[in-house]
């Protein structure tokens, strides 16, 4: 009918061979990376035409991208959206062409468009959870620091927004802690160095970094240490990604601690979309599992590290 919004995921088909898309947000670290790699990786393996596209940084880019691979006719699109609302037109567009859209490890506003309605389903980490773990590691193993400078990832981005929402949360209920600033660092190493000298000077006695993400984490301890502080002694760094560089950091005792956000999105990825095909239900979200690296395990666990 006419005007009535559909209420139903578009149907995959099942075939041998798929045609389909992955519009990666970014390449500027690592992680990306390292989830671009797997996603390359399985395509190959099943034989499968991956569309690949990247953003660089450009939500409105991003938008575009998507909106190329409807006209190209693929399959099935693998979006890790890189914020929240300004890709909404690219969800609904997919859906209105038939197209059916997996969100990978980045989610959009759970008020303007649902799992199971408008795109298939989340894969990813629950990045509040992550944000939690570390503000309780924090908690414990403080040593009487309190004072925290917070290094916030992309703003309007879903990890940037949850990771804040689960530490913050959980150091306040610890209690014995102050938050002395908060500020982007678009996840970015050198804007996290920037941002943190900046707020180091503002805040000479700010003794716990904690960054959305390892590159602002490792921005950050190039900060202190261009300030002459030593990072792990005179302010502890906490990170969430968990990639090679911060794991080995926190064998250098550089970094206090790191939970990992497990990039290898491929093999599940691709299940996901072949159960649909299938005619399985698929759940509105599949949450990857994320390890936890200390100086309690980081020797032994990096090479498993990405
Ligand atoms: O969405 C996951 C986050 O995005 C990773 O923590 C970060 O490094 C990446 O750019």
């Amino acid at each position: 009918l006419a005007g009535v919004a559909i209420a139903e995921v578009p149907k995959l088909e099942q075939k041998d061979k798929y045609k389909v898309g992955f519009a990666q947000t970014e390449s500027n670290n690592p992680w990306r990376i390292a989830q671009t790699n797997s996603m390359k990786a399985e395509a190959e393996k099943l034989g499968f035409q991956l569309v690949y596209t990247d953003a660089a940084g450009s939500a409105a880019k991003q938008v575009a991208d998507v909106n190329s691979m409807i006209a190209q006719g693929v399959d099935v699109i693998f979006l890790a959206p890189r914020e929240e609302k300004p890709l909404i037109p690219a969800v609904m567009a997919a859906k209105k062409a038939g197209i059916p859209v997996i969100l990978l490890d980045r989610s959009v506003d759970p008020s303007l468009a649902k799992a199971g309605e408008d795109y298939l389903t989340f894969i990813g980490s629950n990045f509040v959870e992550e944000g939690k773990r570390v503000a309780e590691w924090l908690a414990k193993n403080a040593n009487g620091k309190s004072k925290i400078i917070e290094l916030e990832g992309t703003t309007g981005s879903s990890p940037a927004n949850d990771r804040k929402k689960g530490f913050d949360e959980a150091i306040k209920a610890a209690g014995g802690f102050e938050i002395v600033a908060s500020q982007t660092g678009d996840f970015a190493r050198d804007k996290g160095r920037q941002v943190a000298e900046a707020l180091l000077q503002a805040h000479p006695d700010a003794d716990v970094i904690y960054a959305h993400n390892d590159e602002m984490a490792i921005g950050a301890i190039a900060a202190l240490e261009a300030a002459g502080k030593v990072p792990g002694k005179d302010v502890l760094v906490l990170s969430i990604d968990g990639g090679k560089e911060a794991v080995q950091a926190v064998v250098d005792g550089k970094i206090a601690a790191v939970v990992e956000c497990n990039p290898r999105f491929g093999p599940k990825a691709f299940e996901t979309m072949m159960r649909y095909a299938k005619g399985e239900k698929i759940d509105p979200m599949i949450i990857n599992d994320d390890k936890f690296y200390d100086a309690s395990n980081a020797a032994a666990e990096l090479a498993n590290a990405y």
